[in-house]
């Protein structure tokens, strides 16, 4: 059943999109909306890369929205992506995070699933013969056939893999849309991925907060004394910041400044003039031709993934909520298969600045804790999204929170709120 009937209380009290009640990160009853009808049905979710799973039976275990899937390359060489849920009577029966197999088995009563999730085994099927009679067994009219592991419909573009529950789902270029599209194929390019990591955290906060972090050029060259030190991300960057028809995904695009000293460093407490690096490789920056002007892309692909080029540093970042106050945001650190060794140890060393304890990235895991927290202890109050306006449009500067607005103009459209 839709919670669509359930809520009672009007959760917004205005029609607009720059003041977002606390409620939206907090209630459950919305949560599981938004699970529904966000996660599970209209929309592609990222499961993962083709890097992760090379050769035939090469499988990993992830989740979209709060289900357990599979994400498997079978004998054909084609990927499928299964739900871990057995179609007898409901394990979860994948335990590994990634391996390689022939087949799936249940370890409950070991029914046997090929890899593109079609039921080939029941143990018993046809009883045990005792005393001359056969005793037990499937019934007679048992096919197999309507008895698989639930399929995903799968997409699969420069070398990322893309999932839905729902198989009425649009194309996953039309989802993204012509502009999204563009700056997802300026990162993956058709050029093969080596992966390079992972880095692991659960953010007790709400997953659409990690959405707003990327949708939000604000808070960048103001909480992070890194990037306003040095110049990595700064109010003064050439910027634009570009949406699709739907406000659903956003692209944050900034070319790097010269850092040190500015008007927009002057009164910010975060910059650090005579902060120095003991160890400066850690910004040996090297252009990429692939880049094109910018040096830095971040796109937020609603509603489950982060992709980030920060100068030569470049990684997925899949949201995985669980409940409406936390979520797990796994971090796959990759390059490519051309890189040269020094390329690696430079994208390496750069990821330092991402992930859990990233000199960069443990600030915004520290940010959304607190601000889940000030939801919880004011829960009629709401959030303030007004740099810039009330509306959403493409800009082509960063002191405005046009995105955060975009992504409400839709949730709300969506969830019917
Ligand atoms: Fe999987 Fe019985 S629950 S085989
Ligand atoms: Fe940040």
């Amino acid at each position: 059943m839709d919670t669509a009937s359930t809520l009672t209380e009007p959760v917004w009290k205005d029609d607009g999109i720059s003041r977002i009640p606390f409620r939206v990160y907090t209630d459950e009853k919305l949560y599981q909306r938004e699970l529904e009808r966000c996660f599970y049905r209209g929309h592609w979710n990222y499961v993962g890369l083709e890097a992760e799973i090379p050769n035939p039976g090469d499988f990993k275990r992830t989740v979209i929205g709060e289900r357990s899937v599979i994400l498997v390359r079978d004998q054909e060489g084609e990927i499928n992506v299964v739900e871990n849920v057995c179609a007898h009577r409901g394990m979860k029966f994948c335990r590994e995070r990634s391996g390689n197999r022939k087949d799936f088995h249940c370890p409950y009563h070991q029914w046997n699933y090929d890899l593109k999730g079609n039921l080939q085994g029941v143990p018993f099927r046809r009883g045990v013969k005792q005393d001359g009679k056969v005793n037990g067994g499937m019934p007679a009219d048992f096919k197999p056939q309507d008895h698989g592991l639930t399929r995903l419909k799968v997409s699969v573009r420069g070398g990322v893999v893309f999932a839905s529950f729902d198989h009425e789902v649009e194309p996953l270029e039309d989802f993204l849309g012509p502009e999204i599209t563009g700056y997802f194929d300026r990162l993956f390019n058709g050029r093969k991925l080596k992966i390079l990591g992972y880095n692991k955290q659960r953010i007790p906060g709400n997953w659409k907060l990690m959405q707003e972090n990327i949708k939000d050029p604000y808070h960048p060259g103001l909480l992070h004394t890194w990037f306003v030190t040095f110049g990595l991300w700064r109010a003064d960057n050439k910027s634009r910041l570009v949406m699709d028809e739907q406000f659903r995904h956003a692209a944050m695009v900034s070319t790097r400044g010269q850092g040190g000293k500015g008007e927009v460093t002057s009164g910010v407490a975060s910059f650090k003039d005579q902060m120095a690096l003991q160890d400066d490789r850690i910004l040996d920056i090297v252009h990429e031709p692939w880049w094109g002007d910018p040096t830095a892309v971040m796109m937020t692909v609603f509603p489950s993934v982060i992709f980030q080029q920060q100068v030569n540093s470049v990684s997925t970042r899949h949201i995985q909520p669980n409940g409406p106050d936390s979520f797990d945001f796994v971090w796959t650190h990759f390059g490519f298969e051309d890189d040269t060794e020094e390329m690696t140890r430079r994208r390496l060393r750069q990821a330092n600045l991402f992930g859990p304890a990233g000199f960069v990235s443990a600030d915004d895991g520290e940010v959304i804790e607190c601000s889940q927290e000030g939801f919880t202890q004011k829960p009629w109050h709401r959030v303030l999204a007004e740099l810039g306006g009330t509306t959403a449009e493409n800009t082509d500067h960063m002191v405005t929170e046009t995105l955060i607005r975009g992504m409400y103009a839709y949730w709300r459209k969506v969830m019917e709120i």
